[in-house]
Order: structure tokens, then sequence, then C-alpha cells
């Protein structure tokens, strides 16, 4: 059959996380991307609001990114993953770690968010195992967590909608949420309460005791659930009972990781150094799919043990540390570097919270939160019809020129961190005029 000349009727491609039948009778079709801006196949230019998922920090078509893929392709288009390495790649590891605070210092490479987490919580309870301390087989996650979609990662979030249709694994306990309306309203970075919501861990280890819990995993900042920002405090409790009973503590960076909080990674901007760190997303500008987990020296220690030639930690993928991704990643990686874009975060954050917190007042608007280059409006739900009211000004800020993202009724914005002041003026103007007609 001649593939060219079949038809394009946008039936077939099954879209994730997507109301399918919506898009398809209304279809949002991007053809291309430059810089800060979208273009779509109708002809319209739309401000990137969001940063494309979260991952384009660097902002659209970065030359430098574009010609290391073209000529890593040439060079060196695949190389086998196991028992096998590509010098790149260890360059690679070896620039992430020099990112990372203290003595996280070995990374292990995959594909996307969603297995860097199922690779961390992997190596979290072999780790246990491999000290001799096989009886640590619990996950603590946190309710409003998000994951990715990998078995693992819907066990330990905190997303009902993900999880209803799955058992998930076995093992699992939560952490409340950290977010509360009353007490946390229009916070501009670190809300002052919830820090004792860390101590509901205490509560959990003395339900199912310390001596089974092998690790907890947050997302220092919860982006996907609607910009939920740790309260003062509250990550320093949790470092300090994971201390005190033995548990891993891992975060989740794959969007707060590559300068989004206007720092290099959550860790250092919240001084609180967890075991392991999931990335993804940023660290290759979104270009080339790519994640990987960040490891304490002491745990990568543990795994090296046993016969020489025992595969240490029998876990891996075809495409770790593929070595396209790899070139966009130190492309990206020296754009961030060259161009110092984690401090410019920096720099526009107040800014940005500035012109975020203009909206207040508008109608309907019941929260703002902000912190780095992120930002969270809630939104009074129209009765009877949660997401509704949100979901319509997403879709009349993509017809009049501009990218945000919707949960719930949460809306979410996360430029590139390119991002000039006249365009974060032009995306609070844009928003606010269409909150007016909401
Ligand atoms: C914190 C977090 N973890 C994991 C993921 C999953 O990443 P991916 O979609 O690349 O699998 C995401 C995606 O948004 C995320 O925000």
């Amino acid at each position: 059959m001649d593939q060219a000349a079949l038809p394009n009727d946008l039936e077939t491609y099954w879209m994730p996380f997507t109301a399918n039948r919506q898009f398809k009778a209304d279809p949002r079709l991007m053809a291309s991307a430059e810089g800060m801006y979208y273009y779509t196949t109708d002809g319209r230019k739309v401000l990137d609001g969001t940063a494309g998922l979260w991952c384009v920090n660097a902002g659209h078509a970065r030359p430098e990114i574009a010609e290391a893929v073209h000529k890593q392709i040439l060079t060196l288009d695949y190389a086998p993953a196991f028992q096998m390495g590509h010098p790149a790649v260890f360059e690679l590891a070896s620039r992430l770690a020099a990112l990372m605070p203290g003595d996280l210092d070995h990374v292990f490479f995959c594909n996307s968010g969603s297995e860097a987490v199922e690779t961390a919580l992997k190596i979290a309870l072999a780790y246990h195992r491999a000290k001799g301390d096989a009886a640590r087989v619990r996950l603590i996650g946190r309710e409003r967590g998000y994951h990715g979609v990998g078995f693992g990662g819907i066990s330990v979030g905190g997303i009902a909608g993900n999880r209803k249709l799955y058992a998930g694994i076995s093992g699992v306990d939560h952490l409340p949420h950290t977010f509360n309306l009353a007490e946390q309203a229009f916070s501009r970075g670190q809300p002052a309460w919830g820090a004792h919501l860390a101590d509901e861990l205490e509560r959990i280890a003395a339900l199912h005791d310390p001596s089974t819990i092998a690790a907890v995993i947050v997302e220092p900042m919860a982006g996907s659930t609607g910009v939920l920002v740790p309260p003062k405090g509250y990550l320093e409790r949790l470092r300090a009972i994971c201390d005190k009973h033995g548990f891993l503590l891992i975060f989740d960076e794959v969007i707060t990781g590559f300068g989004r909080l206007g720092a290099g990674f959550a860790t250092d901007l919240f001084g609180v150094q967890p075991d392991m760190i999931c990335f993804a997303k940023g660290v290759t500008n979104g270009v080339v799919p790519m994640g990987g987990v960040v490891a304490r020296k002491h745990i990568y220690d543990a795994f090296m043990q046993g016969p020489e030639i025992a595969v240490e930690f029998a876990h891996g993928y075809t495409y770790s540390g593929h070595p396209v991704a790899t070139a966009a990643a130190l492309a990206t990686l020296d754009i961030y570097a060259r161009e110092d874009l984690f401090n410019r975060a920096k720099g526009l954050s107040d800014y940005w919270a500035d012109a975020a917190h203009s909206l207040k007042g508008l109608p309907n608007v019941i929260d703002i939160r902000t912190i780095g280059l992120v930002a969270g409006i809630e939104l009074a739900p129209l009765p009877g019809k949660p997401a509704q009211r949100a979901f319509d000004v997403y879709l009349k800020c993509f017809e009049r020129g501009l990218l945000i993202r919707q949960t719930g009724d949460i809306l979410a914005l996360s430029p590139p961190l390119i991002v000039e002041k006249s365009q974060i003026d032009a995306m609070f103007g844009l928003l606010g005029e269409v909150l007016k007609s909401c």
C-alpha cells in the first residue's frame, strides 16, 4: 500500500493524556517552533507559556542542539547499552554529577521521567537487599504526587484518576499532600504553614514498622497536580525522619531540575540533599527523550560486590545513554552554562511573581502560587462541572495565542527560561483578559 496516499483522518492516533474526542473535533496542531513561540498548522503564532511540557527550558529550535544531534547520528547512531559504552555518555554522567550537591555522583540513564522513577524505586529496594536488609520493601509516596505512568510510579503517585483502574504494586503508603488553601492562599515562594505535615512520616513508619520501609519519594515541588510548593521546613523534616530510620529519600526532579525553580535543581534551592534524584525533560531541552537517576556514592558502592563478571544491577534499557540523546544533552548543558539560564530564571522570578500575582482579584481566581519560573492559578470550579472553567480558559488562551497547562481547575505556567519580561507581561496580560471573560 502506498503509505503516503493514506488519509490523515486524526482518528488512528490514540493520543496520550488527551480528551481525544474533543481534540479531534477541534484539533490544535503545532507545525513548527522557534525561541519562545509555536506556530500552528493554521498559521497562528502561540507564545509558549509552558516550555512545551515543562521541558524546553532553553527555548525552541536551538541550532547547537540540532547540529550536535545531526553530527552524532552520522558519527555513531547507536551503541549497545549493555556491556558496552561510548565516550560521550561517560562525559555526560560526569557533567551531570558535577551539577549535583554532595556525593550524588553516579548516574543511571533511561528514556523518560517514568522510567527514571521505576529505576529509582528498584535501586532503593535492591540497595537495601544488597546491604543485607531485605525486609525493607515498602515505598512511601505522597497524595497529589505525580511520578509518571509506570506501575511503580502510579503506585507511589497520588492521583486517583491514574490509579483507580490498576491495583499497582503492593507495600506502598502515602504521606498527605502539603496544600491547604485556607492556610496558604496567594503564597509567593514557600508557604509558611505546613512543615508539620512531614511528621506524618513518623506515623506511617510506626504503622508499618520503620524496618520495613525502603524509601520515600516526593516531588520537591509537585508540578503536575497544580504547583504545590513545599512549606518552609517541610523537606528538612522529611530528610531528618528518613535519616533517623534509614529510609532513602528520593526527589523526583523531572520538572524541578535544570533551572525551573531558579536554581540548578530543587535540592540546591531548598538546601536539602536527597539520596537519589530523578531527572528527564530539561536534560535534553525536550529534543530527544532521555531520563535518569543520580544516586549517592554509598548507594552505587553497595551494589559493587560479588564476582567481577556479575551484572551488579539487573536493570537497563536498550536506549539507556543513547548516543543521540547524549549529544542533545551535552549541547543542552552547554547552552545552560553559556547563557547562565538557571541564574537568569532566578533573576526573573520576582518579576514573574509580581506579574502572576497581579491577577489576584480577577473573577474566580481563588489562589495564585509562584516559585522560580512557575505559577499555579487555581480557579473556583463551575458548579457541578469540575475542570470545565479551567479547560475553557486553556482553550481561549490557545485561540488567542498563548499556551498554558490545565489540570483540574488549576492553570500552570512554566515558560522557557529564555523568556523576556515583555513576554511575561504578554502572558499574564492575555491570561487576565481571558479570565475576565470566563
Ligand atoms: C515529577 C514527574 N515525574 C515523572 C514524570 C513522568 O515523565 P515522563 O512523562 O517523561 O515519563 C513527570 C512528567 O510530567 C513528572 O512531572
